[in-house]
């Protein structure tokens, strides 16, 4: 009682002085949506209602915590214009870990609520003051020791690059104290049109002070009420029961977390990748996401599957046909375009990958002619200024002209030397985009060996269904081109390594890593088989001998009919998931993404860490495309059976058929286990009292020192569970 009447008092004085024009703001209908996620050292906190949407994450070090990593830390979050505010502390006493921060419940909000006012009149903005507040507790004397105002990306900028802080950033946040006790740090964009405020009150001021002296802050131990606050437009949220289709409703009532989720990351104008870091729109995610939810999300005009493809057209580059991976938007956008000698709040696009446009015509395909619902002549330009005065139905028309010219050279010569490689001066290209990410190859598997021909099949279908009008001739050419990209790709990415090799390589393996748990040689009863992440590395490595889950693409994407290579390569994926880390890729945790075992080079073992963002650890959307995929080719056994159309080889052998159901549902026996992680980007692992146990990846240093990525608690592609689920008809 005593801590609300306190708190009313304050809140009373801080609402009047921030907001003295507020009129009353718009009711929403409804309550506001939340969710509390708790992941230690973060705890997550997710607010939207009518008028904004906004994370919350507080991270405090625990007992066993990595103090060179974990500090103490709030993140505030908008998916309006990627925004944010991020401010680290310390505790006085100079003794890491000595400090705790938390959120408690309050009248306030349990533990947050939002903030909604009018804009000043006057302002060079109509868009309302928005934003969250709550009550932070301190349980020791802290210090404010970066404060960051603005966009997502400069605090993912200092949180994961090493430590970047921009003068011309930091410089321009204003401090000003109160006479209710108040700070506030407050900073103008680079637009001069929108501001960003961080407030923090003490809920009493005998117990709790704030006071400031040449930009520093210090806060004794206490309560404060805290506000972040910025005038931004906002999007327009899709609710669960808009996201989904209506015949997939009853999913919001089974499963309210991860709908309250995908509504928390879907809007009208976009879906967004994942929750706090990447709330903006990405290709590759959006498309993959909307590919495996496509069963259950919401179609037609307003629709999610048309948030998906609208967003990927509106951004395409229309010179080349490209499709745009990451929109850099708002205020790192006026950022990016002065650094660029530009005085402009335009978005730019980033290009730079090379597997996000064989998506789109996948999806088209998809959207178009599975569900013979979709329209194309709506008028790009209202996001993307680039592309005024041309429509989604001829951008669309670009993209697939260049699929065919950039699949032509391979499909005429067959050689490696015409296979599709990163672009020159970058070393990111598709999913696994971090600098490791692909152990320096350059020619990557999944791009050459599924997402070409998947594209081209879907290239061919869309003309033939009408949709690629007056290219008609697309049909059988596409056609041609896929099924050499289908049947001539896998050899050179083959790796096959002798059972006693095999054997040696994972006990040494063991060795040297100083892995904790067996090495699961005994395992290994034939001949070890994989396919290479990539091809020629800079430092002459031809393969990159890391064993992968990228199999997943090829059997979600591609029904391949070449009998021999087909059957030897569901085998292989089925193997290689039945054996346990290292010498497979299962773990108590779910499938790595990379297995460093078998490859020769030291640097495998040394940059494959479990503390890498693309090394031995899981990520969620990679089981959920293998489970489909799995379950994909397990099905082309019982409808060719029924249509009688003659049965892949592979189904009528025993032991492949048995090894890829066995592999199936050994798969969905450990996403069961692993329920609890499954919404989250990626996590890692330590072994521990014999067993796996999940850890999250941002508390694990990264290999060589490097500045360690955090995974996001929501993650776009990781909610697909609501779509991929067991068939009972394989167990
Ligand atoms: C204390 O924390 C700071 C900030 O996180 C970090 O840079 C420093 O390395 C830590 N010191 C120790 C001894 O862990
Ligand atoms: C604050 O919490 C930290 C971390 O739990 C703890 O080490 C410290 O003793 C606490 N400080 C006080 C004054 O309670
Ligand atoms: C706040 O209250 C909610 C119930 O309304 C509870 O679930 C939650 O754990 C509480 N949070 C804190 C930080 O005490
Ligand atoms: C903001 O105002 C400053 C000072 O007048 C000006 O130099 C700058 O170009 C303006 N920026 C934008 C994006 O309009
Ligand atoms: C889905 O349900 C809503 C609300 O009942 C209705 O307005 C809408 O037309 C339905 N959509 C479809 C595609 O049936
Ligand atoms: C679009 O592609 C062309 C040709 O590759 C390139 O020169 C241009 O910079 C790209 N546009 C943008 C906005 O990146
Ligand atoms: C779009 O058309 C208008 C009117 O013809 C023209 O002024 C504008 O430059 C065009 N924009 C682009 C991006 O081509
Ligand atoms: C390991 O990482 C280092 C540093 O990035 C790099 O120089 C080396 O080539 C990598 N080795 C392998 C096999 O990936
Ligand atoms: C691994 O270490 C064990 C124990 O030190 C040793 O017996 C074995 O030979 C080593 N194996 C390899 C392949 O290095
Ligand atoms: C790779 O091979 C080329 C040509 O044989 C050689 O010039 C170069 O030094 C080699 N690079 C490394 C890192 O070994
Ligand atoms: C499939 O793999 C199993 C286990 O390695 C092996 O015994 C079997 O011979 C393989 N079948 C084919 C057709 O490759
Ligand atoms: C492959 O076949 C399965 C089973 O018939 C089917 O569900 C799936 O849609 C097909 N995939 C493609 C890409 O055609």
């Amino acid at each position: 009682m005593r801590l609300s009447a306190l708190i009313k008092t304050a809140l009373l004085a801080q609402v009047t002085a921030a907001t003295s024009v507020a009129r009353s703001p718009p009711q929403c209908d409804g309550a506001p949506a939340t969710l509390e996620l708790s992941d230690p050292p973060y705890e997550n906190y997710f607010y939207s209602d009518c008028n904004t949407a906004a994370q919350v994450v507080v991270t405090s070090p625990l007992p066993d915590s990595n103090l060179e990593i974990i500090s103490p830390r709030l993140i505030v979050a908008w998916p309006g214009g990627n925004s944010g505010v991020c401010a680290f502390f310390a505790p006085q006493s100079g003794i890491n870990g000595s400090l705790a921060i938390s959120l408690v419940n309050s009248t306030i909000g349990d533990p947050i609520s939002g903030i909604h006012a009018k804009p000043s009149p006057g302002f060079a903005t109509d868009a309302p003051v928005v934003g969250v507040r709550g009550v932070m507790r301190f349980n020791a004397s802290a210090v404010l020791t970066v404060p960051i105002l603005g966009s997502i990306r400069t605090i993912r900028d200092f949180v994961e690059g090493p430590s970047i802080l921009y003068p011309e950033i930091q410089d321009a946040i204003a401090f000003s104290t109160g006479p209710d006790g108040s700070i506030s740090l407050s900073r103008d964009w680079l637009d001069n049109v929108t501001s960003t405020t961080l407030t923090f009150v003490p809920v009493d001021s005998s117990s709790g002070q704030v006071s400031t002296t040449e930009r520093t802050v210090t806060f004794a131990p206490g309560d404060y009420i805290f506000s972040a606050s910025y005038n931004y437009p906002q999007l327009t949220q899709l609710k669960p029961s808009a996201v989904l289709a209506n015949t997939s409703s009853d999913l919001i009532a089974q499963y309210p977390t991860q709908t309250t989720a995908l509504s928390f990351l879907s809007y009208s104008q976009k879906l967004l990748a994942g929750a706090w870091r990447f709330l903006t729109y990405f290709g590759r995610d959006s498309m993959i996401s909307a590919l495996l939810l496509e069963p259950v999300l919401s179609n037609g005009e307003g629709s999610a599957m048309e948030a998906v493809i609208g967003a990927v057209l509106e951004r395409l580059n229309r010179t080349d046909g490209s499709v745009c991976h990451e929109e850099n938007i708002g205020d790192y956008a006026t950022w990016t375009n002065l650094q660029n000698g530009i005085v402009s709040n335009d978005m730019i696009c980033d290009y730079k990958m090379i597997d996000t446009d064989f998506f789109l015509p996948v999806l088209m395909q998809k959207y178009f002619l599975d569900n013979a619902v979709g329209r194309t002549r709506i008028p790009a330009g209202s996001i993307d200024p680039l592309n005024k005065n041309i429509t989604y139905g001829e951008l669309a028309l670009l993209s697939a002209r260049r699929i065919l010219r950039l699949a032509a050279p391979f499909a005429e010569d067959p050689v490696k030397e015409n296979l599709i490689r990163l672009k020159p001066n970058e070393v990111v290209g598709q999913w696994r985009d971090s600098s490791d990410g692909l152990g320096g190859g350059r020619i990557p598997y999944d791009v050459n060996t599924a997402l070409v021909p998947a594209a081209l099949r879907a290239i061919s279908s869309l003309a033939r269904g009408g949709v690629f009008r007056g290219d008609r001739d697309w049909a059988a050419l596409a056609d041609r081109y896929a099924k050499v990209w289908e049947d001539k790709t896998l050899s050179f990415f083959e790796i096959t390594i002798p059972k006693e090799k095999a054997k040696h390589l994972v006990e040494s393996y063991k060795n040297r890593t100083n892995f904790q748990g067996p090495s699961h040689a005994d395992s290994i009863d034939d001949t070890i088989h994989f396919h290479a992440l990539a091809l020629d590395s800079p430092n002459n490595l031809s393969h990159i001998e890391v064993m992968n889950t990228d199999d997943c693409f090829r059997h979600f994407l591609l029904n391949t009919t070449n009998e021999a290579q087909l059957t030897v390569f569901i085998n292989q994926t089925a193997n290689n998931i039945r054996r346990t880390f290292p010498a497979g890729l299962m773990t108590g945790v779910g499938l790595v993404v990379a297995n460093p075992a078998y490859g020769v080079d030291p640097g495998y073992a040394a940059n494959f860490t479990n503390g890498a963002y693309h090394g031995t650890v899981v990520w969620s959307w990679q089981l959920a495309m293998m489970a489909r995929g799995l379950e994909q080719q397990l099905g082309r056994c019982v409808r060719s059976k029924a249509a009688a159309t003659g049965v892949p080889r592979f189904c009528t052998d025993p032991s492949v058929y048995g090894n890829l159901r066995t592999a199936y549902n050994l798969l969905w026996d450990n996403l069961e286990a692993n329920a609890a992680q499954l919404s989250s980007e990626v996590w890692s692992w330590v072994f521990r009292g014999g067993r796996f146990v999940p850890t999250p990846l941002g508390v694990l240093p990264a290999p060589g020192g490097g500045s360690q990525t955090e995974s996001n608690i929501q993650q776009l592609w990781s909610l697909t569970f609501l779509a991929v689920t067991r068939n009972a008809a394989f167990r």
